[in-house]
């Protein structure tokens, strides 16, 4: 068995204890996954497992044998930043900098979320095919996610932007 990670097969840690956070960065060397606090509060170590968001550090790296993960560095693709690295650029997303990886897997994975009818807690209509990205939808689910610096703005500017089909939040804007 093997993990996936950005579409390289990897065999799993022979030490159990080691949870994906520490094989991306201190293993494999993909630092674009942050270690932040270490302890599931602050979100900068979010990755995406089979398209679903996981905080890395929380999670052991063998539970995820034969599964895929994809961290920024797999967001990317043949040198072309994704649509919402660019969107975070253009709007500003980013002062420090070191939750932003965490930021964009988290967006991707929560836009999926909304855009199968996962309800989160500010949703009006709990029973939507899709959830409409209002501002509040984008910031409560964004929620486990923090910035601290005062780029939170520019954040939820650049997913609004980028998942415009999803969103319904110029409107609400108005
Ligand atoms: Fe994982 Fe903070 S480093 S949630
Ligand atoms: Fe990282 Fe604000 S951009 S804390």
């Amino acid at each position: 068995m093997a993990l996936s990670i950005n579409g390289t097969q990897i065999p799993p840690p022979s030490d159990p204890r080691v949870s994906l956070l520490d094989l991306l960065r201190e293993t494999l060397h993909l630092t674009g996954t942050k270690k932040g606090c270490n302890q599931g509060a602050c979100g900068a170590c979010t990755v995406l497992v089979d398209g679903e968001r996981v905080v890395a550090c929380l999670a052991l790296a063998v539970q995820y044998d034969g599964r895929s993960v994809t961290t920024v560095e797999g967001l990317a693709g043949d040198g072309e930043f994704h649509p919402l690295q660019q969107a975070f650029i253009e709007h500003d997303g980013f002062q420090c900098g070191y939750c932003t990886p965490g930021q964009i897997c988290s967006a991707v994975g929560m836009v999926a979320e909304a855009r199968r009818g996962v309800p989160s807690h500010v949703s009006s209509d709990l029973l939507a095919d899709v959830v409409p990205l209002t501002r509040d939808e984008i910031a409560e689910r964004m929620s486990g996610n923090l910035c601290r610096c005062g780029a939170h703005n520019g954040i939820v500017e650049a997913i609004a932007a980028t998942y415009a089909d999803t969103t319904n939040y110029a409107e609400a804007a108005e």
